[in-house]
């Protein structure tokens, strides 16, 4: 199972230290988990978890203002990233942009968690797979490290996940056209991870608010275990 944490806008570095500690220590070896700080808060340490980055820029370095790119992944051995997360989809980065990340990702063998998720209009008009098919459609599917996060808008960030049946239908969809790990992501919590872990083609989740606590995020994944 992947546990996966996106940390949006909170923690500082000095905040993320403690939590970066204290989620160490109380985690396994085999636990496989990612953790995606803001980009000011990246530690040098090496954890048991893996850290990674909610964005980057595709370069190297250079005339990006208020960018990152690859030399300041590299500095604190960034291998891991997020690409396509609604909350940036919605400040534009569009399917072409999305693309130029991945490649670039790629190229330097990181870990890639794509997300893709529709919203509650397209749901509704029962458009939601052939939505997602284009989504997916942007990316080489075979890529070995690309893991695929399904976040349906209208759950993000509300404390409801989607249905399970809703859920299962899609990953099971998801999994006809690719053996890209799998996760499921929007408003896991204590109450839900279980049932979510234990869908056949779940492959683990990405936690956002649940995640903030190292505490509470390390409950989750007992729960998830257990
Ligand atoms: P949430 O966020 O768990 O707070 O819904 C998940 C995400 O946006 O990745």
């Amino acid at each position: 199972m992947i546990f996966a944490a996106n940390l949006k806008c909170n923690h500082t570095r000095s905040s993320f230290e403690l939590y970066a500690q204290e989620l160490n220590q109380k985690l396994n070896q085999e636990d496989e988990v990612f953790i995606f700080p803001p980009n000011v808060a990246f530690l040098k340490n090496n954890f048991i978890f893996q850290q990674g980055a909610q964005n980057f820029y595709p370069c190297e370095n250079g005339a990006y203002t208020g960018e990152i790119g690859r030399i300041h992944l590299e500095e604190f051995n960034i291998k891991s990233v997020l690409i396509g997360h609604s909350e940036r989809r919605s400040l534009n980065e569009d399917e072409s942009f999305l693309k130029a990340k991945f490649d670039f990702a790629k190229t330097l063998d990181f870990n890639i968690i794509y997300c893709i998720g529709e919203s509650l209009e397209t749901k509704n008009s029962k458009q939601s797979l052939d939505f997602l098919k284009k989504q997916i459609g942007n990316i080489d599917l075979t890529y070995e490290k690309l893991i695929i996060a399904y976040e349906p808008i209208y759950s993000i960030g509300t404390r409801v996940s989607a249905d399970l049946d809703d859920i299962n239908t899609v990953l099971d969809f998801l999994r006809q056209s690719t053996q890209a790990k799998l996760l499921y992501g929007g408003s896991v919590n204590q109450n839900n991870i279980k049932a979510i872990c234990a869908l056949k083609n779940c492959d683990g989740v990405l936690v956002g608010s649940a995640a903030l606590k190292a505490d509470e995020f390390f409950n989750m994944i007992q729960i998830a275990k257990g």
